[in-house]
């Protein structure tokens, strides 16, 4: 009961304020204007990246969100940036989106929240367009074998309080699990709590 309302009500508040951190928004500098065409946000949370697309080469936004007061936060701050945001009240695993039609896949700090990310791949890699970008900045596991001790004991307690989040997830695996092919891969620990300090970020292909 209380964690039902707390994931209602209080977690896309949580949400919002830790994705608003100044050094995310190095990260999300870096990945988000390289998104071209038809772009797909997935969970695209309060919003965020909208600040950060370059618009010149973006032709229109489709995103996809399952928690309803994200997608009115990120819905206000669309219409606050005069953008036409389309919102798909859909899951990462299972969309209603037509098969190649989308230019850039956009993935920021949603990955290690996905139920199951596997399957979430392969459904970003379907609505890819041969050619096309799948967008990313993502924490997850670090290299260290002390960090990961911890990242796996404090697990469960991260996704009870994250709204499902995962710390202990290795991105560039089920990336490549997908079939996707990984042409730009940067990773290292970014300032901040070691425990999901340690990003990947990068663009993969749908070749
Ligand atoms: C930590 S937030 C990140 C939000 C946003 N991408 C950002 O960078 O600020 C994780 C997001 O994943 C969304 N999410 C959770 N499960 C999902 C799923 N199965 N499919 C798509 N999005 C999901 C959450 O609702 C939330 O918006």
């Amino acid at each position: 009961m209380f964690k039902e309302l707390y994931d209602k009500h209080l977690c896309p508040h949580i949400i919002n304020f830790f994705m608003d951190d100044k050094i995310i928004k190095k990260q999300r500098e870096k990945v988000v204007p390289k998104a071209y065409g038809r772009v797909l946000e997935i969970g695209i949370g309060s919003g965020h990246n909208l600040d950060f697309y370059d618009y010149s080469k973006v032709e229109e936004i489709y995103a996809l969100e399952p928690h309803p007061k994200l997608i009115e936060m990120s819905q206000k701050k669309a219409s606050q940036l005069d953008i036409n945001l389309k919102i798909l009240d859909s899951s990462a695993e299972e969309n209603p989106l037509e098969n190649e039609s989308f230019d850039s896949v956009v993935c920021t700090y949603t990955l290690c929240t996905i139920p199951d990310p596997d399957k979430a791949l392969l459904e970003i890699k379907r609505v890819l367009k041969n050619g096309g970008a799948f967008i990313f900045s993502e924490h997850g596991l670090a290299p260290e074998a002390s960090v990961q001790k911890w990242q796996n004991r404090l697990n469960p307690l991260q996704n009870a309080i994250g709204g499902g989040c995962n710390l202990n997830r290795n991105i560039p695996l089920i990336i490549e699990k997908s079939g996707l092919k990984t042409k730009e891969l940067d990773q290292g620990h970014i300032p901040g709590l070691t425990l999901i300090s340690y990003n990947y970020w990068g663009l993969s292909l749908k070749e």
